[in-house]
Parts: C-alpha cells; structure tokens; sequence
C-alpha cells in the first residue's frame, strides 16, 4: 500500500517543468496580523513536549492566531486505558493557548478508524457499553472545556481513508450507522455554544470521496442533525498544488450546504531530490489558501505543525524523509511557502475573489456555487436545509 500510495504520490519524480524561482517580498507583519484583517484564522498544531520548545513555541505564538493539538485532545490521549482519565497534556496546550491568546480547534472527540481508537474501546462488542463510553467521553471532555474550547472536531474521518464508504469503525460496527448523528445531538446537548465540525481527509483530491462526504452531510442536515462545519484536512499526495478552480469548487459544495468550512491540517510534502520542490510547494499553499479567500465560507487555514523538523509525515512511511511540508524549515527560518501565504494573507479576501476563477463577477462560466465540481452529482445540488447559525460567533463574511 504505501508503495502504490508513493506512486500516486509522485514521490522522486522529478517536475515535468522546472518552475522559475519567484521573487516574493514579505510583508512586514506576522502570518496572524495579515489573517486577522482578512478575517480568517491561521492555525498550527502544539504537542505538550513543544511547549517547552521557545523556539517552536514562539513562532507559533508568533506567527499564528488558532491551534490544534496534534494529540492530545483525542481519546488514545486522554484514556489510553479504561478509566485512567488524565487531561494534563489537553490542558497544557489550552493553558498555552490562552496565555498567547489563540483560537483552539478542539481534535477530536470521535476518529472513526480502528487504528487510532483506544484498544480497550476497539474492543468492545455491545451497542449499549460502547455507547456509554461514547458518552461519557464527550461529556468529559466538552464538559471540562465548556466555554474555552468553542470548536470542536466531533467526528474525526467518518470514511475510508481511500475510498468513499464509512470506514467501518467499531463505532460503526457496534452502534450502527446512526451513530454520527446520535454524537453531533450529544455534542449539541452538552454545550450549546460549541461550534460543531465533522472533520475528513481526502476530500480536497478525490471526487468520489469528495461526492460521499457532500451526500452523508447533506443526509444529516436534512435529519436536523447540529453540524456547523466541515473540516478538509488537505494532507497533499503532491507537491503539485490543486487546480484553483476545481479547489474553490470543493469549497463551495459545503458552502452550499450552509455549512462553515475550514483548512484544517495542510501541509504539502516535497521529495528530497525535488531541485524546485520548495517553490512548487510555495504555489500549491498559494492556491490552497488564495481558494480559502475567496469562499466566504472558508474560516481558517491550519497547517499540520510549525516547522518541517517536527512533522509527522517523516515517520508516516509513505514519503521518503526529510518531507519539508511546512512554512517553517529546520531552524524555524520562514520558507517559500511562508512568503507565498503571506503575501495571500496580506492582498485579503477581496483580491482573492478578485482572481477566482468561479467568481461570476469575473467570469462568463455559470456561478461555482450553483455548479456541483463532484462528478455525477445532482447540479444544481438539492436544496438542504442551511446549518444552524452558533451563538455568539458570527461568520466570516470577508
Ligand atoms: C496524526 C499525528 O500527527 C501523529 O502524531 C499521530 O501519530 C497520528 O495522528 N488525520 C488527523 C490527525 O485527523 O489527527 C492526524 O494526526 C493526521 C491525519
């Protein structure tokens, strides 16, 4: 598999077309300032471990207005084993977050894959005991954070990772395919005021997934189900970024949805021997994040860590290290990538609407939103009904 997965990667291959180095002046502001008046929000993942990292720790502080913890607000963190309930490592990365002032995408509740569920709850076969646990481990933890944590990853990679079904989790074995719905009504009920997201991986590249994911949100919201939010995780297969068009595409379906949607764990891996690998990189973080622009609806862009030496991806075994997918390289020096989200960041939201190629008002093609970019889906999408709006948390309108 991971052989088959560097393929389609393109790992080792070298570009087709060397790209000519840019030139590309900084703005004179940290990422967060230049995200702030484009009204989204810039994030990056904390470990416990990196808190004590000043340099690591200060240039997230610095550079960045959201952060998500990489692990230890998920289950295998909290409760490695049954009833060992310890919040220190979730606590500690709030406690940062709070004292430098940053947003906090709260990850996850539930991750619908066998692989990173407790062992003690993979093995559970009663609907009834597991729903217990299911319970009792929302309310722990969004009880505890009520009011500090207000955005939540409730459900973590509800589908195959490849393909488009449900993964077929235990929870989808044992409680049933209502079960998502059953977590969102419970995440609802525990904090009203919690922004609730479903979060996913692949969507941003694979149509079919991409048309699954909009027809299980779609189905929830026409239940009443209390969803707020996609989340696209964006780990890039290549270095070669997204075509702009179909990306904003992508955006716009779960706009249409009425739903908010995010960037939530980008980063884009580049081979060794890759001699423009850097600057190819610097263009697909451009266009991911120039798509989140320009969709009203796109709130934040969250790279899956600060600097390249700490990513995870390295020890992942699909890419020959050292990966580089971040904006900051071994010694915390901004890279290519940094300057080309910068100088995004810094034109705003207006420019990046100015340039989209979907946008009506720039072009003769019909409006993206009323156009579905998932192969074989209904166009113009049915109708569902909008997203419940969130207290006190205003959207993003640009
Ligand atoms: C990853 C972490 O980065 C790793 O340290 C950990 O070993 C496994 O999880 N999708 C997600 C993230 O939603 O939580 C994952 O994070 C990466 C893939």
């Amino acid at each position: 598999m991971a052989a088959a997965l560097a393929l389609l990667a393109g790992v080792g291959a070298p570009p087709a077309v060397a790209a000519p180095a840019r030139a590309r002046p900084v703005p004179d502001a940290p990422l967060r300032a230049l995200a702030d008046a484009a009204s989204v929000r810039v994030g990056a993942t904390l470990e416990p471990a990196q808190i004590d990292d000043a340099a690591y720790a200060g240039t997230l502080a610095r550079e960045f207005s959201s952060v998500t913890a990489e692990n230890a607000m998920k289950w295998y963190a909290i409760e490695p084993t049954r009833d060992a309930v310890d919040f220190a490592g979730a606590d500690a990365v709030l406690e940062f977050a709070e004292a430098n002032d940053l947003a906090v995408r709260g990850h996850a509740l539930i991750w619908s894959q066998d692989a990173f569920t407790p062992a003690w709850v993979r093995a559970i076969t009663d609907r009834a005991e597991l729903w217990t646990e299911v319970e009792d481990h929302v309310r722990a933890v969004l009880e505890r954070y009520r009011g500090r944590i207000r955005r939540w990853d409730v459900v973590n990679e509800p589908l195959d990772t490849f393909g488009s079904a449900r993964s077929g989790s235990v929870f989808d074995r044992v409680l049933g395919p209502d079960w998502i719905a059953d977590v969102f009504r419970l995440a609802h009920a525990v904090d009203p005021d919690a922004e609730l997201w479903l979060n996913e991986y692949g969507a941003d590249w694979n149509p079919q997934k991409h048309r699954a994911l909009v027809e299980l949100l779609r189905t929830l919201l026409a239940q009443g189900v209390p969803i707020d939010g996609v989340g696209l995780q964006t780990h890039r297969l290549s270095v070669d970024g997204p075509d702009r068009a179909a990306f904003e595409r992508v955006l716009r379906d779960y706009e249409a949805l009425g739903l908010r949607v995010a960037i939530t764990e980008l980063d884009v891996a580049v081979a060794p021997d890759d001699a423009q690998g850097l600057e190819r990189q610097a263009e697909a973080y451009e266009t991911i994040v120039v798509s989140c622009l320009a969709v009203a609806a796109c709130e934040e862009v969250t790279t899956w860590g600060v600097t390249d030496r700490d990513t995870w991806l390295d020890d992942l075994g699909l890419f020959p290290p050292p990966t580089r997918p971040l904006l900051f390289d071994d010694e915390l020096a901004p890279k290519p990538a940094y300057h080309a989200v910068s100088q995004v960041l810094a034109a705003g939201r207006a420019a990046a609407r100015a340039s989209s190629p979907g946008d009506p008002t720039t072009t003769t093609t019909a409006p993206a939103s009323t156009t579905s970019s998932v192969p074989g889906a209904p166009d113009p999408p049915t109708p569902a009904p909008a997203a419940r709006p969130v207290a006190g948390a205003p959207r993003f309108t640009g």
